[in-house]
């Protein structure tokens, strides 16, 4: 097994997807850091780890500062004597729309996910490079960071700044040959379970049974699990050659996202003043523009939440 022996940190493991990463990364023979903010989560995940015959540690401190992600990498190399990967999943929403949204809101959400991601990862790449270790970085987006999302000014700009963080990150980490890749998920999960939309899909998850096929087929959302071979392969040396990519992952989906990049370019000599952008600029902007927002195709009638 590619993951064999390797020793993988995981931040925000303790439920939902980053416990699904956790648990099957230790499928594949690799040993867990399980981070979170909560004792008795971490724990549990720990207990299932090692009850499969796995091994695993937990690392029980809220990341977000470069202390924290510091803990983090000391711990695996304590415990299991080196570093090989690193999951970047912990995450927190405080959705509100943007009149209501507070600074506590904005920065709560900022420090969790973009702060957390930036100081776990500059920690587990400086141990790499002084290490001469060729690393497996796996950063977590969001479709809100690809696309937007009503309510959602904090995720969006976290969300949407990881993937800004890994094209760069791909640059700069190139020569040492660690791969940084973003894995965009969706999934039935405490930070799904609330939306309406997803009611029958997350019900269905809860009483063990299958999800119905419009939501494993027509949307990619299934139960965390789905998404946790993706995190692995991405995680281990099946990898290598795979930098600065942007996979999506969910029920029987896999996607592989785009960059952004122009989509009409004109050229006008002496620049584009008002009068110019005003004339030509805005028929150009006009035929070409684009559309914002997820896609939530439209429900079933037999799927669509009653209330
Ligand atoms: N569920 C989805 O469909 C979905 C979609 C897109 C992106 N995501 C992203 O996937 C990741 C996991 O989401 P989830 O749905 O499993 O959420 P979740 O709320 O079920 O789990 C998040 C875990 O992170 C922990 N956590 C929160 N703050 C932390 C901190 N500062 N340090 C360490 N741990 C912390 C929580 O205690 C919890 O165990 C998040 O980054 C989320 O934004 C999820």
């Amino acid at each position: 097994m590619s993951l064999s022996g390797s020793s993988v940190i995981v931040t925000g493991a303790g439920a939902g997807l980053g416990r699904a990463y956790a648990l099957e990364l230790a499928r594949q023979g690799a040993k867990v850091v399980v981070n979170d903010v909560s004792e008795d989560a971490a724990g549990a995940v720990v207990d299932e780890i090692s009850s499969a015959g796995g091994e695993a540690v937990a690392a029980v401190v809220p990341v977000g500062d470069s202390a924290a992600a510091d803990q983090l990498v000391q711990t695996a190399v304590d415990s299991f004597g080196r570093l090989d990967a690193l999951v970047t999943n912990a995450g927190i929403l405080r959705d509100k729309s943007l009149l209501k949204m507070t600074d506590e809101d904005f920065d709560a959400v900022i420090h969790v996910h973009l702060r957390g991601t930036f100081t776990c990862v500059r920690a587990a790449y400086k141990y790499f490079k002084e290490n001469g270790v060729a690393g497996h970085i796996v950063c977590i987006g969001s479709p809100t960071g690809q696309r937007g999302n009503f309510g959602q000014t904090n995720y969006a700009a976290a969300k949407a700044g990881i993937v800004g963080m890994v094209r760069t990150w791909a640059l700069e980490m190139k020569k040492a040959g660690v791969t940084v890749n973003a894995v965009i998920p969706v999934a039935a999960t405490a930070m799904t379970k609330t939306v309406p939309y997803f009611r029958a899909a997350v019900e269905a998850d809860e009483r063990g049974e299958p999800m119905p096929d419009f939501f494993r087929k027509d949307l990619g959302f299934g139960p965390a699990d789905d998404v946790a071979g993706v995190v692995a392969f991405l995680a281990s040396s099946e990898a290598d050659g795979i930098t600065g990519q942007v996979l999506g992952a969910g029920g029987d989906r896999l996607q592989v996202w785009s960059h952004p990049q122009p989509v009409a370019e004109e050229y006008h000599d002496g620049g584009w003043d008002f009068s110019t952008t005003s004339d030509r600029g805005n028929a150009i902007v006009k035929e070409n523009l684009q559309d914002v927002g997820e896609k939530f195709p439209e429900l079933p009638d037999e799927l669509k939440p009653k209330d």
